[in-house]
């Protein structure tokens, strides 16, 4: 039984597989109406969610499976102090498949240990999120058909976006990908990213602090919200939280065919007038992460 708890855990060859039966999806999505027919997904989320669990549920109703679950640990037996591995036991003996995210680092690894049913990393604090990471690299195929000789620019809260850590280590393995880390030094990626990854396979990285400074060699530029929920004081919070703002004026700087990513939410980083230029990618990207949660429902179900 396979589950995805970390974006290493499928191989390129895994993920070619995967991006090629999202591609037929979006092609001829009538095709798979009932694929996942008497199936059931159950998404324990224990955090907010609003494009992951609902692109969940959307993927596995498009593929004429059901869902149950809850969307806060509020309206579970969680909060009479129910353990992860008993709630984890119990969700797993009614659905075939489980998505959880949860605030604690790990959370879904151990988890997945005591899961009856394969169960899927939906993100884990500020860890890692590998199906965004599977509806990041999909999104980069759509766009630039290929992941090698790119440069990415990571832009906004380094340390604590669980979606930058996951992306820079499933991209790092095509070749001659080069990083542009933008942010403020508080919010820097963390020592294990850049010790156990970028130096140890010799990726090429610089770190920055101003966008206009590198935006000119971007490929792709992924903007990131900086993430208020895992801040310890507020004062910080207020300090950083609009360290970058992507507007009309720095896009001008930039090249014309770079493509500007977000994993969304955003709240104040992308201006909206950004949205109606042809380089912002991001709500095609919320679109894709359907058609990639489709193909990894079926993947890890083994239904076809
Ligand atoms: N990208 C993402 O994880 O969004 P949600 O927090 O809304 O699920």
């Amino acid at each position: 039984m396979k589950h995805l708890i970390d974006p290493m855990d499928f191989s390129i060859e895994e993920l070619e597989d995967l991006f090629q039966l999202a591609e037929e999806i979006v092609d001829r999505e009538d095709d798979f109406r009932q694929v996942c027919a008497n199936k059931i997904l159950g998404t324990l989320f224990y955090e907010p969610s609003t494009r992951t669990r609902l692109s969940f549920e959307a993927a596995m109703i498009r593929l004429g499976g059901q869902v149950i679950g809850f969307s806060s640990s509020t309206s579970s037996s969680v909060m009479k102090g129910e353990s992860i591995p008993d709630t984890v036991r119990t969700v797993g003996s009614y659905v075939d498949i489980i998505a959880m995210r949860h605030p604690k680092e790990g959370a879904p690894r151990y988890a997945s240990k005591y899961s009856p049913v394969p169960l899927i990393n939906a993100g884990d604090g500020g860890h890692q999120h590998p199906t965004q990471t599977l509806t990041d690299l999909f999104t980069i195929r759509k766009l630039k058909g290929k992941f090698s000789n790119l440069t990415i620019g990571l832009c906004g809260d380094l340390k604590f976006g669980r979606t930058v850590h996951s992306l820079i280590k499933a991209i790092s393995r095509y070749e001659n990908i080069k990083f542009i880390l933008i942010s403020p030094k508080e919010l820097q990626i963390p020592q294990y990213i850049k010790i156990e990854i970028l130096k140890q396979n010799n990726i090429p990285f610089m770190e920055v602090e101003k966008l206009e400074d590198v935006i000119h060699k971007l490929d792709i530029l992924y903007m990131t919200r900086v993430q208020k929920e895992r801040f310890f004081n507020e004062e910080d919070y207020i300090r950083l939280k609009d360290s970058y703002i992507l507007n009309k004026e720095k896009l001008k700087l930039a090249k014309d065919d770079l493509s500007v990513l977000h994993p969304l939410p955003r709240v104040n980083e992308i201006s909206y007038e950004v949205d109606e230029d042809p380089r912002a990618c991001y709500f095609n990207q919320v679109k894709y992460g359907m058609y990639v949660r489709m193909a990894l429902i079926i993947k890890l179900l083994g239904v076809m």
